[in-house]
């Protein structure tokens, strides 16, 4: 008799999962069979990166965050970044800076695999990809791909992009993949569970491989130094708070209030450090930026962490 080695690994699954075993669930129209879950009630496929998932678990924030981010999107970009075509003329005019301070934290670009987490409407992405980089951007907007893709075809910069939330990154496909990790303007709070998200970088990444992490420096959790108009809250709050999605601001009174909120939690300097360390990555460097509103305050960070092992 063959033994299935799930079962030696998680012996008191065995039990769980007989009982369960009559039971399916639907999720996005698809029936999947019932799943080995913990004591507490969690499924063994969500303790550890998911190296195969039948069937989507998204978790109700990034629910509401793909709602927001598909809101208007496609048509925002074309109004605030141009068209795909005359947005594709610039990124190709002179792509490197385009990519502006980040260009400096690549080694080098040609026939890099970059994952672009969170990659939004391709504005690094393509870039990079005209500089030869092999790019995968992930990001949970439909809208975002759209404008991204057509870009890039305008450019003629090869690009894939992956719809679907980082937490659901399907690692059978994509574990060890990448020589960079690259994400850039207003990502981590998106997560509230900062270990979970630098699990699935740190998955992502041959050994060798390198994370670019950079975001909005948390100095503005206590005060709006890019002035994004977000509220702002004790520094060490580890409250996760609705408010709403980037482009807010932009809209008339009326169209603003539509628009679908987010589910934030904001870090702090040492959650951020402590959690790169604690999944396993060297940190080599940390570097903060000036804000672009006011150059004597903090704005920015850029982390860059490196998998050893
Ligand atoms: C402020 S943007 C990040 C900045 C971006 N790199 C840019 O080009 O400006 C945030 C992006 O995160 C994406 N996003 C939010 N939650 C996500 C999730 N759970 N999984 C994947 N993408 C997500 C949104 O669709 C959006 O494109």
């Amino acid at each position: 008799m063959t033994v299935n080695p799930f079962w030696q690994t998680f012996p008191q699954a065995k039990e769980t999962f007989r009982q369960d075993k009559a039971k399916a669930f639907t999720l996005r129209g698809k029936v999947a069979p019932a799943q080995p879950v913990t004591d507490e009630g969690v499924p063994f496929k969500q303790r550890i990166p998911t190296f195969h998932q039948e069937a989507s678990s998204m978790k109700d924030y990034s629910q509401q965050h793909k709602k927001a981010w598909e809101f208007d999107a496609y048509d925002f970009w074309v109004r605030t970044s141009g068209a795909p075509e005359e947005r594709a003329k610039k990124d190709v005019e002179n792509p490197k800076a385009m990519l502006r301070r980040y260009a400096d934290y690549f080694d080098r670009f040609e026939g890099v695999r970059v994952a672009n987490i969170c990659g939004s409407c391709g504005k690094k992405a393509v870039p990079l990809a005209l500089l030869g980089a092999d790019v995968t951007i992930f990001d949970i907007s439909e809208a975002n791909k759209r404008y991204a893709l057509e870009v890039a075809r305008a450019a003629r910069a090869p690009l894939t992009f992956e719809v679907c939330d980082i937490l659901e990154i399907d690692l059978s496909k994509y574990a060890g993949y990448f020589d960079v990790v690259f994400m850039e303007g207003g990502v981590l709070h998106y997560f509230h569970d900062i270990d979970e998200f630098m699990r699935i970088m740190y998955a992502l990444l041959k050994i060798g491989g390198k994370m670019i992490c950079s975001d909005f420096h948390p100095f503005t959790k206590i005060m709006d130094a890019l002035k994004l108009e977000t509220p702002t809250m004790s520094y060490f709050s580890t409250e996760v708070y609705e408010g709403e999605m980037a482009h807010a601001r932009f809209y008339d009174e009326e169209t603003r209030k539509r628009i679908p909120k987010c589910r934030y939690r904001k870090y702090t300097v040492s959650e951020i450090l402590n959690s790169i360390i604690r999944v396993g990555f060297s940190l080599e460097r940390f570097d903060e930026h000036p804000s672009w509103e006011n150059e004597k305050l903090p704005g920015e960070f850029t982390a860059v962490a490196i998998k050893e092992k």
